[in-house]
């Protein structure tokens, strides 16, 4: 690769102008040459090699992160994230499956709504109460389907960001 050394640019927006440049060429021919890959080679220079782990780092991230959504695709078990206000935000398809409900219905929602006729009012009470305090909730509860058949749920609530 011809190397691009930054002109001397007497304003210094220009200068930046230019190096960001010249550091954006050199980050995609490194990423030519080694694939993304920063193990494969020794790269003189420090920030180009910072730039190219933080991409590298950023991809394994996105792996593992498509590893655990299809890892909580593939159980059986419900499993919902919510929001700070218990809205759903995700709901995986082992929960679609028990509660009948298609996950875009879901979202937005309040997990109350598979509360019914017969759910205990105590047992809501009580879950209200842990979720209040940011204490993680352990219990049955029964819950509707969305065709309305009833079933107890056996569930495991716990807050993972405080
Ligand atoms: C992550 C999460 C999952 C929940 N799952 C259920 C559930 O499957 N069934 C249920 O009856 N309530 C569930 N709840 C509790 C209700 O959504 C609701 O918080 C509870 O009835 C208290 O009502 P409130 O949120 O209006 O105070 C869940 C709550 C959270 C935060």
């Amino acid at each position: 690769m011809e190397k691009t050394a930054p002109p001397a640019a007497e304003d210094p927006q220009d200068e930046i102008v230019a190096l960001v440049r010249v550091l954006h060429e050199t980050q995609q021919r490194l990423q030519e040459l080694t694939g993304g890959e920063v193990d494969a080679v020794t790269i003189p220079g420090g920030e180009s090699y910072l730039l190219l782990a933080a991409q590298e780092k950023l991809r394994r991230n996105e792996q593992t992160l498509h590893l655990r959504e299809c890892a909580l695709g593939e159980i059986s078990q419900g499993v919902i994230f919510s929001d700070a206000q218990r809205l759903i935000v995700y709901a995986n398809i082992g929960f679609e499956k028990i509660s009948g409900y298609s996950e875009a219905e879901l979202l937005g929602k309040n997990c109350s709504i598979l509360q019914g006729p017969l759910t205990d009012p105590a047992t809501v009470v009580r879950m209200r109460a842990h979720l209040d305090a940011g204490q993680p909730f352990d219990g049955e509860i029964l819950n509707y389907r969305k065709d309305g058949t009833p079933f107890w749920n056996d569930l495991s609530i716990a807050p993972i960001i405080r």
